[in-house]
């Protein structure tokens, strides 16, 4: 550099005009355009800093998870005819693990806070189904779920290879002609998506004749989950982003039949999710909170539409305070002694636990309403073999990335409003 600056004014001194370097005149513009450090580097960065210390000797696994290929589950379409892509998925290996088997559920023990008994026998998936999956009593001598937590099993189907294994679904340009092409219907036979996002909705634990609130919907794989269910008396699905909800209605449009979706069942709305606590207030059995967060793993591998992109600082650092609101209203648009699942696909404890801590705390201190953590122990003894959970949350429970089970990250709390 100093050779340059002297070479400049040598020339200067002879009376030959200065030179423009090239670089300089285009300084400015790669300066304005191009982010000097990539939004995902950015991300990267942040959460060695920060998930270093909270998850210590776990965190190299976690971060090579999820910087890996992560893996799918295909959540079958109840309302297709399936059974021909249920085997063809079993012929490539893959296996339901929302069911599994019945060993699963007998082995999983009760919690601390929850209500959940296993006894010898516990049946198979049909005749959980016809002895009711309401979860009051399925049988004595089987299993009782005298909670609501396990209450979906039956009815939903998501198939995933099994741990270790890291086959992948035929490319959707390729089942298209294959395997998830249109049945005679028209509609879709399965659902890709992060498998660990099915837990939330299983926590949900929907029972026939509840009235259902999702109140950041879209793109909608956890309301088509709801759906499967084929148990809700009425789905509302909500979400501010009007884009984001057009995904939702053609997602809705594929996989469920218009018979079905013009009934009053569904009801699709874009409204500002803080709102529904006042303008729904005690109107809902059960309300699923998927709210807005860092989105760990897209945050590492994508740099459109990325949280942590020089512009989106601010908005990234007021999800925590966006995330309580949201939780709030859920619990107002919850009636007394109704369910809410608060659920985010962060690591971040701030974004997790905090927020269900200090919502808590808002609702006693703001609204004089107690809620109380439900116990979700038996779900995570039913499906330690298929996800990879953190040991120690304070409240909830949270599905951790690892190579041998790349799912998530999936953070979910259930609370229940007390009055
Ligand atoms: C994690 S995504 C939801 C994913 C969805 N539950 C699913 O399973 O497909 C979070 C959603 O919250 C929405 N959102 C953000 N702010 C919101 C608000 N104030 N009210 C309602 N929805 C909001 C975003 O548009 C985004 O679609």
């Amino acid at each position: 550099m100093a050779a340059l600056v002297e070479c400049r004014s040598l020339l200067m001194v002879c009376g030959v005009p200065a030179l423009t370097f090239r670089r300089y005149k285009f300084k400015k513009k790669w300066a304005a355009t191009v982010p000097k450090i990539p939004p995902t580097k950015l991300a990267l960065q942040y959460f060695d800093m920060n998930y270093n210390t909270h998850f210590d000797d776990v965190w190299p696994s976690i971060r090579i998870g999820l910087l890996s290929e992560q893996k799918y589950g295909a959540l079958i379409n109840n309302f297709s005819v399936s059974e021909k892509v249920m085997e063809k998925l079993e012929l490539l290996g893959a296996q339901d693990f929302v069911f599994g088997t019945p060993e699963k559920i007998e082995h999983a023990k009760p919690g601390m806070g929850a209500d959940f008994k296993t006894g010898g026998d516990c049946g198979t998936r049909e005749q959980l189904v016809m002895e009711g999956c309401a979860g009051d009593t399925i049988s004595p001598q089987k299993v009782t779920f005298s909670s609501d937590l396990l209450n979906n099993v039956p009815s939903l189907k998501c198939y995933t290879f099994a741990r270790g294994d890291i086959s992948r679904f035929p490319p959707s340009r390729y089942s298209m002609f294959w395997l998830n092409r249109p049945d005679v219907t028209g509609l879709l036979t399965y659902y890709l998506m992060d498998a660990a996002s099915l837990l939330p909705v299983l926590a949900l634990g929907v029972r026939p004749d509840d009235a259902v609130l999702d109140l950041c919907a879209a793109p909608g794989g956890k309301t088509l989950a709801l759906l499967q269910t084929q148990t809700c008396r009425y789905v509302a699905a909500n979400d501010v982003s009007a884009s984001r909800i057009g995904r939702l209605q053609r997602v809705l449009h594929s996989y469920i039949p218009e018979s079905f979706c013009s009934t009053d069942i569904v009801r699709v709305t874009s409204w500002d999710g803080r709102i529904c606590g006042d303008v729904e207030s005690r109107r809902y059995d059960k309300v699923l909170v998927d709210v807005p967060c860092t989105t760990d793993r897209h945050s590492l591998k994508e740099e459109d539409n990325n949280i942590f992109h020089k512009l989106r600082t601010k908005e990234r650092q007021m999800l925590p305070l966006l995330q309580v609101e949201l939780l709030v209203s859920g619990i107002r648009a919850a009636r007394p002694g109704g369910s809410v699942v608060y659920s985010t696909c962060s690591l971040s404890q701030l974004q997790n636990e905090c927020v269900v801590e200090r919502a808590a705390e808002v609702m006693s201190s703001n609204h004089d309403i107690q809620v109380q953590v439900e116990d979700l122990s038996p779900l995570r003894e039913l499906y330690q073999d298929t996800f990879r959970f953190h040991r120690t949350c304070r409240v909830g429970e949270l599905i951790l990335p690892h190579l041998t089970a790349n799912f998530g990250p999936m953070y979910f709390c259930k609370l229940r409003r007390m009055n």
